[in-house]
């Protein structure tokens, strides 16, 4: 946590100078990274909460969609759940919410979800300045939706569902598979950034992105306690997963996360600034020729075992095109090592909106020292 400025001394100007002179040595002693510079210096965050839309990067692009004229907000002030009659005031009722609707809650909470709870587009989740927790059964699944932000809430020991019926959007009642237990699962949706959240301890994995989704950014989170991390693309004979984006970037992986971060099938993966520390199968692998660009990441391998190798591949697939795996810049403690496959060069080709500032390898144990929901006081900043 860093002590920056309060706004009320910014009325002495004496006070100010001295101030800012303190502040800025002390802030710039960690300096933050490219997604949190953008709003967490900002002392009036609360009042500004929307703010925080315009600083995503990489594959999901600038969330300003989910901001602007329209815009409900929503406020969070029951922890209960009824997946087929939702009340007004608890989550659920809030992700039903047809069009832009930022959510936050009135105070610290655990809820417990009875059912998978479906999150429908321009909804945004924003759960900074309290502590909230969905734990201990169904967790959170964005389904053919778009535009779509998760921010600042940890997510734990989510439980397998039974197959059963949830209220969706538009009020419509949904009749759902069974559930393997995922803490996020993003299923054919587009434009989606997943941020500062605390993610672990869950029945299969903590990330799932499939079913053709598009356009995704995981950052800033901290996965932990976990067998299988996360999974891009979850069937070889997923084709549509071909067309699946997702960067992966200034995320902590830490203690005691084994395998998958990530385990990739198709699509392309742009995997960078994060800081692993230690794995016992891999840290990053697939099957069905995906592309990874792994770059500027810190690999700390294990102390004990022989696994030092950072990647996993599976299969060879003759019939199509040749794997790309590789590795620029990454920074490789405790005889970590990478091995490539394939030829370097692909590319993420982002736009304006999706490009951003790489860090050297060597500072992102500093960057991601905040990975995870934030604890943001009441007077200062977060
Ligand atoms: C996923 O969404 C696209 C459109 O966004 C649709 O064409 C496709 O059929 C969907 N796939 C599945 C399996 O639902
Ligand atoms: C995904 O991002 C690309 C830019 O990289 C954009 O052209 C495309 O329309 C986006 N697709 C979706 C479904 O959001
Ligand atoms: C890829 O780039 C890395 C460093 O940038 C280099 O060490 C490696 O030899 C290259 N591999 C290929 C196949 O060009």
């Amino acid at each position: 946590m860093r002590i920056c400025a309060p706004s009320r001394f910014t009325s002495f100007p004496f006070f100010f100078i001295l101030f800012s002179f303190f502040i800025q040595n002390v802030c710039l002693a960690k300096p933050m990274n490219v997604i949190d510079k953008c709003w967490r210096q900002d002392t009036n965050w609360r009042n500004h909460r929307q703010r925080l839309a315009r600083c995503s990067v990489g594959f999901a692009g600038k969330m300003t969609n989910n901001i602007g004229k329209g815009t409900i907000r929503y406020i969070v002030t029951d922890p209960g759940d009824d997946p087929l009659s939702p009340q007004p005031g608890t989550l659920r009722y809030g992700t039903l919410i047809e069009g832009k609707t930022w959510i936050t809650f009135r105070k610290n909470m655990k809820i417990k979800l009875q059912k998978v709870l479906l999150i429908s587009s321009y909804t945004t989740l924003d759960g900074r300045g309290v502590d909230v927790h969905i734990e201990g059964n169904a967790c959170l699944v964005i389904y053919k939706a778009s535009n779509v932000i998760i921010h600042g809430i940890q997510i734990h020991h989510c439980k397998a569902q039974g197959p059963g019926l949830v209220m969706g959007p538009r009020g419509m009642i949904m009749p759902l598979g069974p559930m393997d237990g995922d803490a996020i699962g993003v299923v054919n949706a587009s434009k989606v950034w997943i941020d500062h959240n605390t993610l672990y301890s869950c029945d299969d994995g903590l990330l799932d992105v499939t079913g053709g989704s598009k356009n995704v950014t995981i950052s800033n989170n901290w996965f932990k306690n976990q067998e299988g991390v996360m999974l891009l693309g979850h069937d070889d004979s997923y084709l549509r997963d071909q067309q699946m984006k997702v960067t992966i970037v200034l995320n902590r992986f830490r203690p005691n996360c084994n395998q998958r971060m990530p385990r990739v099938r198709y699509g392309y993966a742009h995997v960078v600034n994060n800081l692993y520390q230690g794995w016992k199968q891999y840290a990053i692998g697939g099957s069905m020729h995906p592309i990874i660009k792994s770059e500027s990441n810190d690999f700390i391998a294990p102390q004990s075992g022989n696994k030092k190798v950072v990647t996993w591949r599976k299969g060879v697939d003759r019939n199509s095109k040749p794997w790309t795996f590789y590795s620029v810049n990454d920074l490789f403690e405790n005889g970590a090592y990478f091995k490539s496959t394939g030829k370097n060069g692909s590319v993420p080709s982002y736009n304006n909106e999706q490009k951003f500032h790489i860090a050297k390898a060597k500072i992102v144990k500093t960057l991601t020292s905040s990975a995870g929901a934030l604890k943001c006081s009441k007077a200062l900043t977060c």
